[in-house]
């Protein structure tokens, strides 16, 4: 049975997560604004996976005998400086959901929270993944500049990104 400290802890994930995927929406929309269709569709498929994440957060709550209660969500930026400064922006935001997961694995520990902190493996390995994913997309973007043929190159890889379920892709 999950205690009412994990519970409100894990609920404040979900809302966490469901921000993150509403930021990455946000980026999908200003990718779409400059016709970058394929910097959008990465975004929208990254917009899904922070869903995904929430649902496993909420699954996992409710079969560890808690309740979830969803809570608001602040409003993501809308503008961006350039497609640098997004990744940037991604870059900075997954670091802080490292914390975050950082901090509830701490929190598994000091409650004795064998379950959460099994949970709370996968998210740790997704992390590392998504940071370094931010950071190469920083790197490859500071070496691409202002050359517009560079970032249509790159904006045509990113159209063929598609979304794999987590639970299909490791549980
Ligand atoms: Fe759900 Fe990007 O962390």
């Amino acid at each position: 049975m999950i205690s009412g400290k994990m519970e409100q802890a894990l609920n404040e994930q979900v809302k966490y997560e469901l921000y993150s995927s509403y930021l990455y929406m946000s980026m999908a929309m200003y990718f779409h604004g400059l016709s970058l269709k394929g910097f959008a569709n990465w975004m929208e498929v990254q917009a899904k996976e922070e869903q995904a994440h929430a649902e496993k957060f909420m699954h996992y709550i409710n079969d560890a005998g808690g309740r979830v209660v969803l809570q608001a969500i602040d409003q993501p930026p809308a503008d961006f400086k350039s497609p640098q400064q997004v990744f940037e922006e991604t870059l900075k935001h997954e670091r802080f959901v490292t914390g975050r997961i950082n901090g509830l694995i701490a929190l598994a520990r000091e409650e004795n929270d064998n379950a959460a902190y099994a949970m709370l493996q996968w998210f740790i390995t997704e992390q590392v993944e998504e940071e370094a994913t931010a950071d190469e997309f920083v790197n490859q973007l500071k070496i691409i500049g202002d050359n517009g043929h560079g970032l249509l190159m790159l904006d045509r890889e990113m159209i063929s990104r598609v979304f794999v379920p987590p639970t299909a892709a490791a549980n």
